[in-house]
């Protein structure tokens, strides 16, 4: 969704009587191929997305007949506009096979290119600037394997299954940062597009599903049923969540620190038999909220929980609905929670800046720490001695496996206690309010954040992250921030 732009066509095309595109001669249709072949062109990820598709809202409607086993069907809305003419859309997929795709709900010709992990789709006309067309693809299957290009997570990304096992249940759910999502939806997945999502799951009797968003009503009686949930901010794909469990939802009271005031509804989801031990690292989510959105301004979306998973994989972000491993902290439990701001409400606008939302989230880790009565400094030392021994890089990412290493989260953390030392805790916390309500529902790259750091915070501000951002070797330690 850039809305900007789309505001913009909105207003020439009121303005004007008619789509502003319509008046453009368009280029010859070989031209047109070619223009629709082009890629987002990501540094660490070049065959993602398509140039110029602005995906603005999925519906998605999947069924998991049989929970535990990969097999999937799915039937899923998108609505489309673009920035370029295009004559055909290419979307990320590598996915069950696909049985029929519409356009506007007219049958239209469709190709799977594997190799590309694409769902090439023609349209009637090409799709033109300032114009806005429905997509739908239903398909059935199993979903591909995409590989984690960080070897450390030695799981496929994107649609993961958990057989059952003894007295545990059959289990599915999405695991999909960085490029999972298209194993089981087609999408522009890419950060730099980010949409709003309903998201509808029909699983067995005695199954519950869970997504990013809302929980609307249940649909069905005996037999299978229909959950229903809207995300109705923009996030970025690899952020959706869909789970699928024997589940307990357990709710709490919801907290007031929505945008101006408004309540976050809480609610958790736990495997059933999930131990005591394990729940009670998220017994102070409520406190967490309040802590962080001191710091960061207004929860960005309208429900905040976790869903745990059992297998022992990392920690996801998942929008609303964090997904948790059994083993993790209550420092995990932060680092998620602040993502909810950077990561899924402030985005970065491509892969190789993702320490924009590692680093962020790292550092709340540090200022939780500090609203416990722990020392923070203690906790940057640490950070600093790791990387000084460890090796480090500059805070731009050039190749997939830097994506989530000590770097992107520790030194990017470091980057923003160094700005915090430079400006004191008053001024830090007023930059990271506007920050956020900045950038909050769109993307931006590291060269913005220094703009936007330097308009807020002044050359001192700027100065203090530059050596962080840019050079090859360690800054020094920044210092504790006095409470100015
Ligand atoms: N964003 C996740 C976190 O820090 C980490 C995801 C790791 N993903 C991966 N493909 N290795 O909480
Ligand atoms: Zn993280």
């Amino acid at each position: 969704v850039r809305s900007v732009k789309r505001l913009t066509l909105l207003l020439s095309a009121v303005l004007l009587g008619g789509p502003p595109a319509a008046a453009q001669p368009l280029p010859p249709t070989s031209a047109l191929a070619a223009e629709a072949a082009r890629t987002l062109n990501d540094p660490i990820f070049p065959g993602l997305g398509q140039l110029g598709l602005d995906v603005r809202h999925y519906d998605v409607a999947l069924t998991v007949a049989e929970p535990g086993t990969p097999g999937l069907s799915g039937s899923v809305t998108l609505t489309l506009t673009a920035t370029r003419p295009l004559a055909e859309v290419r979307l990320d997929f590598f996915g069950p096979t696909v049985t029929a795709v519409r356009w506007n709900g007219q049958a239209v010709p469709f190709r799977v290119d594997g190799a590309a992990q694409k769902l090439i789709v023609m349209p009637p006309t090409p799709l033109l600037p300032g114009q806005e067309a429905r997509l739908s693809a239903e398909y059935q299957g199993t979903p591909g394997v995409i590989l984690d290009p960080d070897l450390d997570l030695p799981v496929p990304l994107g649609w993961q299954s958990v057989p059952g096992e003894g007295p545990r249940a059959g289990a599915n759910f999405t695991l999909s940062e960085p490029n999972g999502t298209h194993t089981f939806l087609p999408s522009n997945d890419h950060p730099s597009d980010k949409a709003t999502f309903t998201t509808r799951v029909t699983v067995p009797q005695g199954y519950a599903a869970a997504a990013s968003g809302l929980e609307g009503p249940v649909v069905g009686g005996n037999g299978p049923q229909t959950f229903v949930f809207t995300q109705a901010q923009p996030i970025p794909t690899y952020a959706l969540a869909v789970h699928v469990n024997r589940f307990e939802r357990v709710t709490a009271p919801s907290v007031p620190v929505g945008v101006n005031g408004s309540p976050v509804v809480r609610r958790d989801y736990f495997p059933v038999g999930t131990p005591q031990g394990v729940r009670t690292v998220y017994a102070r989510t409520d406190e967490m909220l309040r802590v962080l959105s001191e710091w960061f301004g207004p929860y960005p979306f309208g429900a905040y929980g976790v869903a745990v998973v059992t297998p022992r994989l990392p920690a996801l972000e998942t929008a609303t609905l964090s997904t948790m491993p059994p083993t993790a902290s209550e420092r995990t439990a932060v680092h998620e929670l602040a993502h909810q701001w950077f990561g899924n409400a402030v985005t970065p606008a491509g892969w190789a800046d993702v320490w924009l939302s590692e680093g962020f989230a790292t550092y709340a880790e540090l200022l939780w720490t500090e609203s416990q009565g722990g020392d923070g400094q203690a906790v940057a030392a640490r950070w600093h001695d790791t990387l000084a021994r460890g090796g480090t890089r500059p805070l731009v990412a050039v190749q997939a496996g830097q994506l989530f290493d000590r770097s992107a989260y520790q030194r990017g953390a470091l980057a923003l206690h160094a700005l915090r030392a430079a400006t004191g805790d008053v001024a830090f916390r007023a930059f990271l309010h506007a920050y956020t309500a900045r950038f909050s529902g769109s993307t931006l790259t590291t060269a913005d954040f220094l703009t936007f750091a330097r308009a807020r915070t002044g050359p001192a501000g700027e100065a203090a992250l530059r050596p962080w951002a840019e050079s090859p070797g360690l800054p020094p330690l920044p210092p504790s921030s006095s409470s100015r």
